[in-house]
């Protein structure tokens, strides 16, 4: 129900003040806004996802009669006071911020707020920033300590009423606060007494579509890409708003469109239009476009003779394209580089050194204000057979200082590629006069892709508390890149979108706590990956404890159930060749394998023992770690279990701290996280009366393909490696149904979003393992 917006005071009665019609306008389309939400999200009986943790669904009872006590009316962010004669057009963002709050509490409150010009009640929610709005301006709120993506929500009296404010100093401060503010509705969090300040600890927090311009999507397990670039940049689908919304609804505030194995067609004028138009639906949500692109591009595009970052006609193409970008995408926010790895072209094509090919595009960038994530994920198979996760510690340290400013090396949480568990990367704390960027993916590549449950907090919360001891205890991984370790201005972090053309976005309603958990890291890496668990439960399911505390605590064994079934106690590296699914052990160099792509390089599985000896008496990668990690890591006694064999390579009777020897502890990891999918799937049963049916079936079919998976993960795993330590099961523990032979003859060719297995996994006419 909407009240009549009273006129603005002093007009003569009979004729309408122009700003009176102007609001009542306004608030009519909200009001049709808001109810046409309400309608398409009002079937609680189904549930597609689509809406993600943006339902805004009814509050009930108790928590109801608070919040309406709490929020009555809405003062639009250009509010001039009562004397205005009309008010200020609202910035696009500003206009977003305005809409969210009313399809938010419309749809949260069962109402729809009024919108009104001032406060005349209590419980009146005014937003906006000192520029926008007169109101905003006369708070003392010291909105200086917040930044200019930063929010401060406050309980405040205006005019002998209560009233929040939800103000910032940009528009994209007040968008991040509406979201926080109905975020706290959706949390159950009392409105009463507020005094939240919170800005972004990172400054760029991007995510890196790895999508293809042909429309599919590398490493992707939610469809095609959402781009449609065909369509593009005549058709705008809606579905790019809303995107965007997503985004910023989390503090997301960059997006690489496109695959870092880039193609060429991005930079030409065809594919620009289309990043152009992207770019402006994105813009009012505060989110930068950014491309990634090959080295080689002035060759294949260019038709220069070569791409060598020194020769000036080469940094004369690079400059002069970057110009073109930034005349139709003014805020462009810059390139990606995968340079010199997994066969692209590189720097080191030209006998130049990474540093030396950043500098050229970055200088190119520099000149509009753009910046340039080069990643240090390089890498050429067989370069450094004897230990790759060595190489990029050994290509990019001796480069610390030589990167310009504007550039940031972007550095995977692990040094070999997003497995279920890895240390630490060794280069975080390794460059103190190098910007460098955390890259975390969240598409779940190694980690059962879209049917398993497995949510990435505690793996991201793993990384971002690593204490690299570059500069004494508490030299964490988020104080390397959010800049407080080194006073880095320019920071950064990326995450692998897991986002496609799926109706639910993640291919899985679960997946969709990576995005969201990712994003809110991005924000603030303090935060802990249970926190936003159960915040994501209850803005995503319902805020019932009986459903969220078993949720919660599922969300929060997942991770760890996953490791135990596929790489337990260290192991990595041990999936089918090429689509990364299923178990592939025995999966060897040879036929175009190269070593280290190949599994046994990373077991090390022998009949003396397992694990890769990365101490000084083998790689020595160890050392790459600052002298007080390496000690632990180096040391059996203070190496941490669940990274042994990642650092060891010891005895199969090895005895673990429990007493039980190492061939026993693995089986019995295996077991356990066989047991955990199980049992999940049993929680996830009784919780059926909570959810409504789509996500409910949705999430219980993936649940009984998750227990196949690792119950195969399992079966497959003992059967290769007994036949290497030739040790009998610890009592008690079922033998694999199937011989080795049998695992090793079936595979899965293809996956969504992966080249084919390849000559790994030729056709056989093999039962699927039980
Ligand atoms: C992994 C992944 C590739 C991807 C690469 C990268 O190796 O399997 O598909 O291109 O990482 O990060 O560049």
């Amino acid at each position: 129900m909407t009240r009549p917006i009273s006129p603005a005071a002093g007009q003569p009665k009979g004729r309408r003040p122009l700003g009176s019609l102007i609001w009542a306008g306004l608030s009519l389309m909200l009001l049709t806004g808001a109810l046409a939400t309400r309608s398409a999200g009002a079937d609680t009986h189904t549930d597609d996802g689509y809406r993600l943790w943006l339902r805004y669904v009814p509050v009930q009872g108790e928590w109801l009669e608070r919040y309406r006590r709490s929020v009555s009316e809405l003062i639009a962010a250009n509010a001039r006071g009562p004397a205005a004669r009309a008010p200020a057009a609202l910035s696009p963002t500003l206009r977003v911020a305005q809409a969210e709050l009313v399809r938010g509490l419309t749809g949260l409150l069962g109402t729809t707020p009024p919108l009104a010009p001032d406060v005349t009640r209590d419980g009146a929610i005014v937003f906006g920033t000192p520029a926008s709005s007169a109101l905003v301006r006369r708070l003392p709120l010291a909105l200086s300590r917040v930044g200019d993506e930063g929010y401060i929500i406050r309980s405040v009296a205006i005019a002998g009423h209560r009233a929040t404010v939800i103000a910032g100093n940009t528009d994209i401060g007040v968008l991040y606060g509406a979201f926080r503010f109905l975020r706290l509705m959706q949390t159950r969090a009392p409105l009463e007494h507020l005094d939240i300040a919170s800005s972004p600890r990172i400054r760029r927090r991007v995510l890196d579509h790895w999508d293809n311009l042909d429309g599919t999507v590398e490493r992707g397990y939610a469809g095609d890409s959402l781009w449609k670039w065909d369509s593009l940049p005549e058709h705008l689908s809606p579905r790019y708003a809303d995107y965007a919304r997503a985004c910023a609804s989390i503090g997301i505030n960059g997006a690489v469109l496109n695959n870092v194995n880039a193609s060429p067609f991005i930079l030409t004028p065809l594919y620009l239009r289309k990043v152009a138009a992207l770019a402006g639906v994105f813009r009012p949500y505060g989110i930068r476009v950014y491309l990634s692109v090959p080295f080689s591009a002035p060759v294949t595009l260019g038709k220069l003779s070569s791409a060598d970052p020194l020769d000036p006609k080469v940094r004369a193409w690079w400059a002069a394209k970057v110009a073109q970008i930034y005349r139709d995408i003014p805020d462009f926010g810059g390139f990606l580089m995968k340079a010199n790895s997994e066969g692209q072209p590189g720097p080191e094509d030209y006998g130049r050194t990474q540093a030396q090919g950043a500098d050229m595009l970055a200088q190119a960038l520099a000149a509009h204000g753009g910046i340039l994530m080069w990643r240090a994920f390089v890498y050429s198979t067989g370069a450094h057979s004897e230990d790759r996760a060595r190489q990029a510690y050994d290509t990019f340290k001796p480069l610390d200082g030589r990167f310009a400013d504007n550039v940031l090396v972007q550095v995977k949480n692990g040094p070999i590629d997003f497995q279920p568990r890895e240390p630490f990367h060794p280069l975080f704390g390794a460059m103190p006069h190098t910007n460098l960027m955390l890259e975390l993916e969240v598409t779940k590549e190694y980690l059962g892709q879209q049917t398993s449950f497995v949510y990435l907090g505690p793996l991201f919360e793993e990384v971002l508390r690593a204490d690299t001891w570059a500069r004494g205890a508490g030299s964490t991984v988020a104080r390397v890149i959010d800049g407080s370790l080194y006073g880095e201005r320019l920071t950064a972090i990326a995450g692998v979108a897991n986002i496609g053309s799926d109706r639910n976005w993640c291919g899985s309603i679960f997946n969709q706590a990576n995005w969201y958990v990712f994003g809110r890291m991005a924000w603030n890496p303090d935060l802990s990956a249970r926190a936003i668990a159960a915040e994501w439960v209850k803005m995503t399911f319902t805020s019932d404890p009986r459903f969220v505390q078993p949720v919660v605590r599922l969300m929060m064994g997942s991770r760890e159930a996953a490791v135990d079934y596929m790489t337990p106690l260290g192991l990595a590296s041990q999936m089918a060749a090429g689509t990364h699914f299923g178990p592939g052990p025995w999966v060897a160099p040879g036929k175009g394998m190269p070593p280290d792509w190949s599994s046994t390089y990373y077991s090390r599985a022998d009949a003396a023992g397992i694990g890769f000896d990365r101490t000084a008496s083998g790689s020595d990668a160890v050392a790459q770690y600052s002298p007080h990690v390496a000690a632990e890591f180096s040391h059996l006694a203070t190496c941490p279990e669940d990274l042994l064999l990642w650092f060891h390579h010891l005895p199969w009777d090895y005895r673990l701290r429990s007493g039980r020897t190492l061939w026993e502890s693995l089986v019995l990891h295996y077991d356990r996280g066989v047991a955990w999918v199980q049992q999940a799937r049993g929680t996830w049963r009784g919780l059926s009366r909570y959810v409504d049916p789509e996500r409910y079936r949705l999430t219980a079919d993936f649940l009984a393909i998750q227990q196949k998976d690792a119950q195969w993960w399992r079966d497959a795993s003992i059967a290769y490696f007994q036949s290497i330590s030739h040790r009998p099961l610890p009592a008690g523990v079922a033998p694999p149904p199937d011989t080795l032979a049998h695992y090793e003859a079936f595979c899965i060719p293809y996956v969504e979003g992966s080249p084919g297995a390849g000559p790994a996994c030729p056709p056989a006419d093999v039962s699927v393992p039980r």
